[in-house]
């Protein structure tokens, strides 16, 4: 077994936090320390043998209350391309089928050994819910419509691979905001590292509590009109369009939506030239994104799954380290 490389300048020792549970907190230098860490675990994965035994006799138990693939799936091969063990749960087929309640469950893992658990649920706050009634750490794969740090930390990883730095640079974030964990917690990040973002949907898409006042030396506005938002853009994200919101009558029909927001080539066009397109995914292709800029050479969706893996190992890496010290 190869050992982790500790190219990073921090070291683990720098890393506190029992817990991740969503980006608003983390500061300048957290967020640099995980992005330093992720680009070191991104050379192991690109090593011949990608497995190293750094976190061997470490327990992490991913626990699904809500679907997933990518999330779900890149913890896993996190945790097993770390040496740790991975135990996997969904709520489906385990005793929350016969009640038993979310605090129970987290210290059953507790008793078993676990020490970090990653959980996605749907309900809002019930990661830190769980934070709050065991010793084993939490890290939040996506609560309700509230957080889902780890995606906006591969999001910006991924900006950053190929923009350098995102002072000044304009981020359009396209869709339905208002049901958005990605958009929240990427809102977080993106403002701390300089970004302009501009949050852009369907006005009854758009929380009212828009725009936010934002502490970071970014900035952040509101717009209804993807036409205008794109125009000198340096990366659109878009963003699922949640089906099941159409039976609540928040858009009048897919055909409109796709009509005003979808990230089609012509609208790409008024973008900065070679702007990144990005989807956290899953991705309504045609709906959401056309299907040639989905597939196009400025999208990013794939590199954003690949670098899942490696910004996931940063953050088992630190906090198995934090826990361990
Ligand atoms: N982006 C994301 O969270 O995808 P999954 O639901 O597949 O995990």
């Amino acid at each position: 077994m190869l050992e982790t490389p500790t190219s990073t300048a921090a070291g683990p020792s720098t890393w506190t936090r029992k817990d991740l549970l969503d980006t608003d907190t983390l500061t300048r230098p957290e967020i640099d320390l995980i992005l330093e860490t992720a680009r070191a675990m991104r050379e192991v994965r690109m090593r011949p043998v990608s497995k190293v035994s750094t976190l061997r006799g470490t327990t992490i138990a991913t626990l699904f209350y809500e679907q997933s693939t990518r999330t779900r799936a890149s913890f896993e091969v996190a945790g097993k391309a770390l040496g740790a063990d991975v135990v996997n749960l969904t709520a489906s087929g385990s005793s929350v089928e016969k009640g038993e309640t979310l605090i129970d469950t987290v210290r059953t893992l507790e008793a078993i050994g676990t020490d970090i658990i990653v959980m996605r649920h749907h309900r809002s706050g019930a990661p830190y819910l769980a934070a709050l009634h065991t010793g084993a750490s939490i890290i939040n794969g996506g609560d309700g419509t509230h957080a889902h740090p780890t995606q906006a930390l591969l999001d910006l990883f991924t900006m950053l691979q190929h923009l350098g730095s995102l002072e000044g640079r304009k981020v359009v974030i396209v869709g339905d905001i208002l049901h958005s964990r990605v958009a929240r917690s990427n809102l977080w990040t993106l403002t701390a590292m300089g970004a302009r973002v501009v949050l852009c949907g369907p006005a009854t898409l758009l929380p009212r509590w828009l725009p936010p006042r934002c502490e970071g030396p970014g900035s952040c506005s509101v717009s209804t009109s993807l036409d205008a938002a794109i125009e000198g853009a340096d990366v659109v994200m878009a963003l699922r369009m949640q089906k099941e919101r159409q039976e609540r009558g928040l858009i009048p029909s897919l055909r409109e939506y796709i009509a005003g927001y979808q990230v089609n080539a012509a609208r790409l066009a008024r973008a900065n030239p070679g702007a990144l397109v990005m989807h956290p995914g899953p991705m309504n292709e045609g709906i959401e994104l056309s299907p040639e800029v989905a597939h196009g050479a400025q999208s990013l969706v794939e590199e954003q799954v690949a670098n899942g893996v490696a910004v996931r190992m940063a953050l088992l890496y630190l906090i198995a380290a934090r826990s361990r010290a």
